[in-house]
């Protein structure tokens, strides 16, 4: 079974919704531990009800980012995980983490990439005034949000729109393509060639596309 690692700096609703499907054996999976660059990270708190081993790092205790990511690659290796996920992990992943794991490290990003990326995905669609956006999962690579795009799921924006609201629009179909991602992962069925992933036997679901109706 695929042993999973997540990082962590916040809420952790995105964490939730992969504990739930690995819970209900829908990814056949079992999450080894969850690290986090926060102390109040509520993501901890969802950790200790289901069981799931958690650890702080803080980051002010190293000299350098480098290090920062060389005890992180080292915690998770100790572990045997084969796969990180970065729930909301609000850093730029360095080469001591990426090197330790190629194509092996999944991000979900609030927008509809190479669109808006970086910090506040929401916020820059509101602003910009698209009429679609949405959200990514993707491989990380070292640049920011620009590694091979796993799934993307679009929402619409509407005129009256703020961040909050976009926001949480875009949330539903992050609880439901970031499963799903990984669920594909574990199952063997990514292959990566250059930036793209190629995925076997798939169809993509009609929930991954704008739907007008969607209002809430
Ligand atoms: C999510 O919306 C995720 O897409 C975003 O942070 C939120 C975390 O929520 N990630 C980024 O912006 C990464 N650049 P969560 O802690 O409830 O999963």
């Amino acid at each position: 079974m695929l042993k999973i690692g997540v990082l962590a700096s916040g809420r952790g609703s995105n964490f939730q919704a992969i504990i739930d499907e690995v819970e209900a054996r829908r990814i056949p999976a079992k999450i080894e531990i969850l690290i986090v660059d926060n102390p109040k990270a509520y993501a901890i708190e969802r950790a200790k009800k289901h069981g799931i081993p958690h650890l702080y790092i803080n980051p002010k205790e190293f000299q350098t980012k480098e290090a920062f990511y060389e005890k992180i690659r080292d915690e998770l290796i100790s572990r045997g995980v084969q796969l990180v996920i970065l729930a909301g992990f609000m850093r730029i992943v360095k080469r001591p983490l990426l090197d330790a794991f190629p194509n092996r490290i999944m991000n979900i990003h609030p927008a509809l990439l190479p669109s808006f990326p970086g910090l506040h995905g929401q916020k820059q669609a509101v602003d910009y005034g698209v009429r679609i956006s949405g959200c990514t999962v993707h491989f990380v690579d070292e640049g920011v949000d620009t590694g091979p795009i796993i799934i993307q799921a679009a929402v619409p924006v509407h005129p009256d729109d703020t961040e909050e609201s976009l926001s949480e629009r875009i949330l539903k179909l992050e609880h439901k393509i970031f499963p799903e991602a990984i669920r594909l992962f574990a199952e063997g069925r990514l292959e990566v060639e250059g930036r793209k992933v190629k995925i076997k036997d798939y169809k993509l679901p009609e929930i991954y596309f704008a739907n007008p109706e969607m209002r809430e």
